[in-house]
């Protein structure tokens, strides 16, 4: 290799950076809507489970398979002796691509309401669904939010991300704390954490598990090889098995938190927790009101511009994913990788931008056999990429770890930074997830949600 690759200055840079990777929409603002849509609290406890008993060592595996072979997703495999496994990066890259073609629209809606806060106008949340049919407007948040993804990314990654992450994140938490005590004295708080939090196990059913376990995926960058980029850039010296569990709770305890945050306003404000990808959108401008001009103007904007911070750090991930395969596999300059993935990310996001009622086609876009409602773009792209072929990528991922790298040099390359590692019981939790938990739970739901979600064949 004739230059070191760049890395993190230290774990807590690292953890920073993949916590920034990890935390962003998903959490704040999709987690809520997909609790919404799952029946409230049955949705919680699965996402719970699959994020902290599946897919925390799947994290750590593809960490280490990163920091082993000192490349990028997709070009992983290789320096590893196992050649033929590079289309698992590269459906990685894939995907990121695909996921950042419509992420990139939600953060353009962001930055746009933003504004909207500044300006004092509350009542957008009442026009949610024409004001993303400004399309002269959102192209515009669209664009200026990719760019700035794209000129971070293009100056290389260690540098940019680190900084923004260790102070933009505990702004954000701080104020969704805030929030959520704001949230706990209103007239609709009970109804709204009773639906979050008592379990309603009549809810569970196969839609609710297959998007559950898509949104743990979605919302820890896992099973696309984001994280397996990242250890690339981490140094042998730190814990990838601490750092991995401070990431989980970092990700999942913002996801948790923001629908506590989020529901009680939901409920006071009489709205549908049903109401998908707008929900965040249609409730909090309402709630910004109720605190008066100024104090709502303050609060509101910086909810928002926070929320795109937070966007930011994960847009950074997943441009990252082709650009990073670029560079590695084609030897392009970063520059030109950078330009050339985000124009073709801006394209590939037109469908979902316009599929929130301009285009009657696009909104309507395909209805799964034995299914009523059509879904939109966004919802198609979102049911391919990151409800089907990331936990995909986690199962291929787990395969790899345990049948085909073995389980020994998986173990040799988490004991740098933890040289106790293989005698402890997380250790033998890692292994025996890793082969006998992840491959056929993950294999069983591919198969049978392929089958049933998009086929309408009945199996259970
Ligand atoms: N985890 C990010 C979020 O929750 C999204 C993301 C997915 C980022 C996959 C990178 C890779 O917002």
């Amino acid at each position: 290799m004739a230059t070191p690759r760049s890395t993190f200055s230290n774990k807590f840079g690292f953890v920073a950076a993949a916590a920034g990777s990890a935390v962003g929409l998903g959490n704040i603002w999709k987690f809520p809507f997909e609790v919404g849509k799952g029946g409230g609290s049955a949705f919680l406890i699965i996402y719970l489970i699959f994020t902290f008993v599946l897919c925390y060592p799947i994290l750590v595996t593809e960490i280490a398979i990163g920091r082993r072979s000192q490349k990028s997703a997709a070009m992983a495999f290789k320096p590893l002796g196992h050649p033929k496994w590079t289309f698992v990066g590269i459906i990685g890259v894939i995907c990121g691509v695909l996921i950042l073609s419509f992420y990139n629209i939600v953060a353009g809606w962001v930055l746009g309401y933003f504004v909207e806060m500044l300006l004092g106008n509350f009542e957008i949340g009442e026009h949610f669904d024409t004001y993303v049919t400004d399309i002269a407007e959102i192209s515009g948040y669209t664009l200026a939010f990719l760019l700035a993804t794209a000129y971070i990314v293009s100056q290389g990654i260690t540098k940019g991300i680190e900084k923004a992450s260790k102070i933009l994140m505990p702004s954000l938490l701080v104020i969704m704390l805030i929030l959520t005590a704001y949230a706990m004295m209103l007239d609709g708080a009970g109804a709204g954490v009773a639906f979050y939090l008592i379990p309603d196990f009549s809810k569970i059913d196969l839609n609710v598990i297959y998007r559950a376990l898509g949104q743990s995926f979605f919302s820890l960058s896992l099973g696309l090889g984001a994280l397996i980029t990242y250890g690339s850039y981490l140094s042998r010296k730190e814990d990838i098995v601490s750092s991995g569990i401070m990431i989980t709770f970092a990700d999942a305890g913002i996801a948790f938190l923001a629908g506590l945050m989020i529901f009680p306003f939901v409920f006071s404000e009489g709205i549908e927790p049903e109401g998908g990808a707008g929900l965040i959108f249609m409730t909090m401008p309402g709630i910004f009101k109720t605190m008066g001009p100024t104090l709502g103007v303050v609060i509101g904007s910086l909810f928002f511009l926070l929320l795109a911070f937070a966007a930011l750090t994960s847009t950074i991930s997943l441009l990252e994913l082709p650009v990073s395969y670029m560079v590695d596999k084609h030897k392009i300059k970063r520059k030109w990788a950078v330009w050339y993935s985000a124009g073709i990310i801006f394209l590939l996001g037109i469908p979902s931008m316009v599929g929130f009622g301009y285009s009657d086609f696009f909104t309507n876009f395909i209805t799964y056999v034995g299914r009523t409602e059509p879904v939109n773009f966004m919802d198609f792209v979102t049911d391919i990429a990151s409800n089907t072929l990331l936990p995909f990528g986690g199962f291929l991922v787990s395969v790899f770890a345990i049948h085909i790298w073995k389980r020994r040099k998986l173990f040799r390359e988490l004991s740098h930074g933890n040289p106790g590692f293989t005698r402890s019981w997380l250790a033998k939790y890692i292994s025996f997830t890793l082969t006998y938990i992840s491959p056929p739970v993950l294999g069983a739901i591919f198969i049978i949600t392929i089958l049933e979600v998009f086929f309408g064949v009945k199996i259970i």
